[in-house]
């Protein structure tokens, strides 16, 4: 089958950023970081942000949309002025990622970019905003934290951008985001959103924030999956998994992959059962201290781990270029996450694999993923794989037809447990402190418990 040319899809190569009314700063910058032709989403964005309108952005993952929205407010940044532009992203790991990108981009300008985030020292934070700060990137529990203390002023914000808009304004983080935008003094701020996926219900949200004459440009027509990523499910039971993934990972031997699990705890699980068996692999996921996600991603970067096993906490927006396989081991919680974590190889016009595994029951689930994805996801067969027994007690629970009482679930690490992200913020500790009986509840909590869920992310 002939494929695509990446670059074709990928590039609006009748343009160059010069024609897209960029500073020359910013234009000469960019030659220095080797991009030559904006990407489809970069040329559709940049000129109507640069004169001056809200916009929404939805392209697909992997096309550039850090640099649409950031290349033209580094362009339109003073030099003079802390505080001009506030991006906000889910996790630390992304917020971290943006600002070294806006940094990168803006070499050629004095505009510098400081980190607020939770899990880190905000003395430094505070330091960082004193030095530079012209713009500032972090997420919505550290932001907040640090503008009640008057450390982070947003009296001379001119843009304000939300990255992955739709998980932004998910209920877990809406009443955050409405208390920070609400805070933003200047009418005529410009607000600029974007993400791969967007349904009807966050477009009009999102909306609700924007000036009445905000332009939404999608480059997505079809399927919301990037071409070049060659998608595959297996049928396996829960049981035999981990050794099926063992099998591929050895086979296959992919360069470097991410395993997506559904919990913690099965990423624990998962990574020190790879480690038993010689694979050079790390975990990430929300209930490490913030030094150890830092030191796991930088490894990850430098290319010294060969499979990431992670939670839903990577599945947003991180770019690592070498990514060659994303594998599913459990499908995730949202369908739209799958968009998103399969996102995370073939970005940039680069090849890339995924593969699912679907226990016998998840059929459903599957087609909930392709409905929403629009993309058709092959079977692929392992015959030589030897399934395991069945365990005891699910022969058990066949033989009576009684479902054994499950152990209350660890959602601790779930992209939201009740709504709320504890990936920014909570350890097992609290959790076990907010919940003594140790049943993480899965729907809102009470009113009486809000303000406690505020706390989370400094
Ligand atoms: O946010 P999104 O998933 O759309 O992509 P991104 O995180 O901005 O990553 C895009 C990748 O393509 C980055 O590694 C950029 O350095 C690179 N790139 C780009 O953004 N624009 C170009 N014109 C060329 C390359
Ligand atoms: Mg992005």
């Amino acid at each position: 089958m002939a494929q695509a040319d990446p670059n074709q899809e990928l590039f609006d190569t009748s343009k160059t950023f010069a024609d897209l009314g960029l500073s020359e700063k910013v234009v000469d910058g960019l030659t220095a970081t080797g991009f030559e032709h904006p990407t489809g989403i970069q040329a559709a964005l940049i000129p109507p942000i640069i004169a001056g309108k809200d916009v929404i952005g939805q392209a697909k993952t992997g096309t550039g949309k850090t640099a649409a929205f950031g290349l033209p407010i580094l362009s339109q940044a003073d030099p003079a002025v802390r505080g001009q532009a506030l991006v906000l992203t889910p996790t630390r790991e992304l917020a971290n990622q943006v600002a070294a990108e806006l940094d990168n981009l803006g070499r050629a300008t004095n505009i510098r970019t400081s980190v607020i985030i939770g899990g880190e020292s905000s003395r430094d934070q505070q330091k960082s905003l004193a030095k530079g700060g012209h713009l500032v990137v972090g997420t919505p529990g550290r932001v907040m934290d640090l503008h009640s203390r008057r450390q982070l002023s947003f009296n001379d914000l001119k843009f304000v951008v939300l990255d992955e808009v739709d998980r932004m304004l998910d209920i877990g983080f809406r009443d955050d985001i409405r208390r920070i935008l609400k805070a933003i003094p200047n009418p005529d701020r410009q607000t600029i959103f974007v993400s791969a996926t967007m349904d009807v219900q966050i477009e009009r949200l999102a909306r609700s924030f924007m000036k009445s004459d905000s332009e939404k440009i999608t480059t997505v027509s079809g399927s919301l999956t990037v071409a070049m990523v060659d998608q595959k499910y297996l049928t396996v039971e829960n049981w035999d998994k981990r050794s099926l993934l063992l099998m591929m990972l050895k086979r296959e031997k992919p360069e470097t992959s991410v395993v997506f699990c559904r919990t913690k705890a099965t990423v624990a699980k998962v990574r020190s059962y790879l480690k038993d068996k010689g694979i050079n692999a790390a975990e990430l996921h929300g209930n490490l201290d913030q030094s150890r996600r830092n030191k796991v991603m930088a490894r990850f970067r430098d290319e010294g781990i060969d499979v990431l096993v992670a939670s839903d906490v990577a599945a947003r927006g991180l770019d690592v270029d070498h990514i060659t396989h994303v594998i599913n081991y459990d499908l995730p919680e949202d369908p739209e996450n799958y968009i998103h974590r399969i996102g995370r190889t073939a970005r940039a016009g680069r090849k890339g694999i995924a593969w699912t595994f679907v226990t016998p029951e998840q059929g459903q689930m599957l087609t909930e993923v392709e409905k929403m994805s629009g993309a058709l996801i092959e079977k692929m067969e392992y015959p030589d794989f030897k399934p395991g027994p069945i365990p005891k007690g699910v022969l058990e629970e066949r033989a009576t037809g009684v479902k054994k009482r499950e152990k209350p679930r660890d959602l601790s690490d779930r992209a939201t447990v009740g709504g709320v992200n504890p990936a920014d913020g909570y350890s097992d500790d609290e959790l076990k402190a907010m919940f003594p009986d140790g049943k993480i509840p899965t729907t809102l909590p009470p009113k009486t418990l809000g303000s406690r869920f505020k706390r989370r992310g400094r």
